[in-house]
């Protein structure tokens, strides 16, 4: 038996679905269930019928199937898979802002901890973060922790105040894009997409700025596309568009993502864990910040 057989074999008996994110290695995206952006997969999570839930991802993205879900079992291959940029917010900096700021609502990118999350008015992920803060009626937004994120939808949305929480969040994949990266792949015929992570100088070379999701649906539009965010974004668009070129950034990898094997896979469903354990209270007040998002728009 292959693995990918052993897999799933174990996922009929269990009655599990995998999920995973577009940054997983293609090994683990050609075994999962589905793959997605962080709203896909926040969706999906909150819809399965199935009794468990394996999300292959990192842990922000495995708490947030289980605030949707609760009553799943959501498992995630390896506990240890963080996210830098989620790290730069605490639930007291946000408790610290929001005394500074008593009117202001406050968004949080999905990119954040569980903790920091039952601080929010509600949650965004890059697919919705303009339409998020537009559907506000506060006109000034404390938006955390990506402050990249929180410049791209000032952009977007010039008529509202939104102030980055902290003022230096960032994802250290996305920083270390350059202007130039985009300019040389533009002079080479690509079409260049960036993910809003990106820093507004790199996003101003760009031709599309999209999240993961978004690339997908924007594929369509050029032959030829140069992807500045993590690189096996590439193993997904060619999946969808084989007969279209991409030209990934070898140099642009998130280790966290890529701390799952097919083995840990394989032996998360064998044990059934790591299992993801929020108390009641975190499931309610991160879940309504969470749902809200889930009822807005794209
Ligand atoms: P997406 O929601 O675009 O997939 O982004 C997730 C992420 O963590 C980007 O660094």
């Amino acid at each position: 038996m292959t693995i990918a057989d052993e897999i799933k074999r174990l996922k009929k008996e269990k009655n599990a679905i995998i999920l995973a994110h577009n940054y997983q290695s293609p090994e683990i995206q050609d075994l999962s269930d589905f793959t997605g952006d962080s709203l896909e997969l926040a969706i999906v999570a909150k819809n399965a019928k199935e009794d468990i839930i394996v999300l292959c991802g990192v842990m922000f993205m495995a708490e947030t199937a289980k605030i949707l879900n609760p009553s799943k079992k959501v498992l995630i291959p390896a506990e240890d898979a963080g996210c830098p940029l989620a790290d730069y917010l605490t639930a007291e900096k946000v408790r610290a802002a929001k005394e500074k700021y008593p009117k202001a609502k406050v968004v949080l990118y999905v990119n954040s901890t569980a903790d920091s999350k039952s601080e929010a008015d509600i949650v965004c992920t890059s697919a919705n973060a303009v339409s998020v803060c537009e559907s506000l009626d506060s006109d000034t937004i404390l938006f955390g922790p990506d402050s990249n994120l929180a410049s791209w939808v000032a952009e977007k949305l010039p008529y509202k105040k939104i102030i980055p929480l902290p003022a230096d969040g960032h994802c250290p994949l996305h920083a270390e894009f350059k202007p130039s990266d985009a300019k040389e792949a533009k002079e080479r015929g690509y079409t260049v997409v960036c993910h809003p992570e990106c820093p507004k100088a790199v996003r101003d070379e760009c031709d599309v700025v999209a999240s993961t999701g978004q690339m997908i649906k924007e594929a369509v539009k050029s032959d030829k596309w140069a992807v500045m965010t993590e690189k096996d974004m590439v193993h997904r668009l060619k999946k969808e568009f084989p007969d279209k070129e991409f030209l990934g950034f070898e140099t642009a990898v998130c280790r966290d993502m890529k701390l799952i094997t097919p083995d840990m896979l394989k032996k998360t469903l064998e044990d059934e864990m790591p299992e993801i354990i929020l108390s009641d209270e975190i499931i309610k007040s991160a879940g309504s910040a969470i749902e809200r998002m889930i009822k807005i728009k794209k």
